[in-house]
């Protein structure tokens, strides 16, 4: 279809994924979280114990993996893999990592396009990741590039971690970002860049509601 498409593209811990989601509740729109994707691949290929070497193996696996999405009753996102709720394993630094690993593969970028562009529907779809407005909606007439300090990223993901208990050391959280970026903005294929035609907005020192509404202003609506 040719529904609106707002992409929101940036580095982890960027905040898109929050604001993502407020934004598309706001508009009434779609919304897709495009890392949970990855995420899951990275996740059943765990749970079939594939090595991430096996790139014929992993192919399989993205064609063979079910991954659902549905709201809570509280409202959550709550991701399917293979019809089971995985939502707080997708979370993890080490899922990120898998998934990380797995996007720099290019059958696999290629066999999930589809399913993302299955997300644009009336009225509308927000859509979050690394490659949204370059690659997978390049003709979509809103797109954000989201950034914030890397010592800012590293915090929110350490606050997000201890307040669901998770051990971690700011650190660690630091280093496995850093390393993260370099991988998603150096490999060959769909690398994390900004489209000629994004929006600039970097969220460091800014709250939520900031961001959400300087993200709404660049959508002209009704009334
Ligand atoms: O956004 P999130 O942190 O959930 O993404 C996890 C990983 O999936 C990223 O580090 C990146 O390597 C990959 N990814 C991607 N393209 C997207 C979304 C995520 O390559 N559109």
């Amino acid at each position: 279809t040719n529904a609106p498409v707002l992409t929101i593209d940036g580095p982890s811990g960027s905040g898109k994924g929050t604001i993502s989601r407020r934004v598309a509740q706001r508009l009434g729109w779609h919304y897709l979280d495009s890392g949970a994707l990855y995420r899951a691949v990275g996740v059943a290929a765990g749970w079939a114990d594939l090595d991430l070497d096996d790139h014929g193996a992993l192919v399989r696996c993205t064609f063979d993996t079910r991954i659902g999405f549905r709201d809570d009753a509280a409202g959550e996102l709550r991701v399917l893999v293979n019809d089971v709720d995985a939502t707080d394993e997708l979370r993890t630094e080490t899922a990120g990592a898998a998934a990380s690993a797995i996007a720099a593969i290019p059958e696999i970028r290629a066999a999930l396009k589809d399913r993302q562009r299955a997300f644009r529907q009336p009225p509308g779809l927000v859509a979050d990741g690394r490659d949204m407005g370059t690659v997978i909606f390049p003709d979509a007439p809103f797109k954000v590039f989201m950034t914030a300090s890397a010592d800012e990223r590293a915090q929110r993901r350490y606050k997000q971690l201890n307040d669901k208990g998770v051990s971690v050391t700011l650190d660690g959280l630091l280093r496995e970002i850093l390393a993260r970026d370099a991988r998603d903005a150096q490999r060959a294929v769909a690398p994390l860049r900004p489209a000629d035609d994004a929006v600039h907005i970097d969220t460091t020192g800014l709250s939520i509601e900031d961001v959400v509404e300087q993200v709404l202003a660049l959508v002209p609506r009704e009334g």
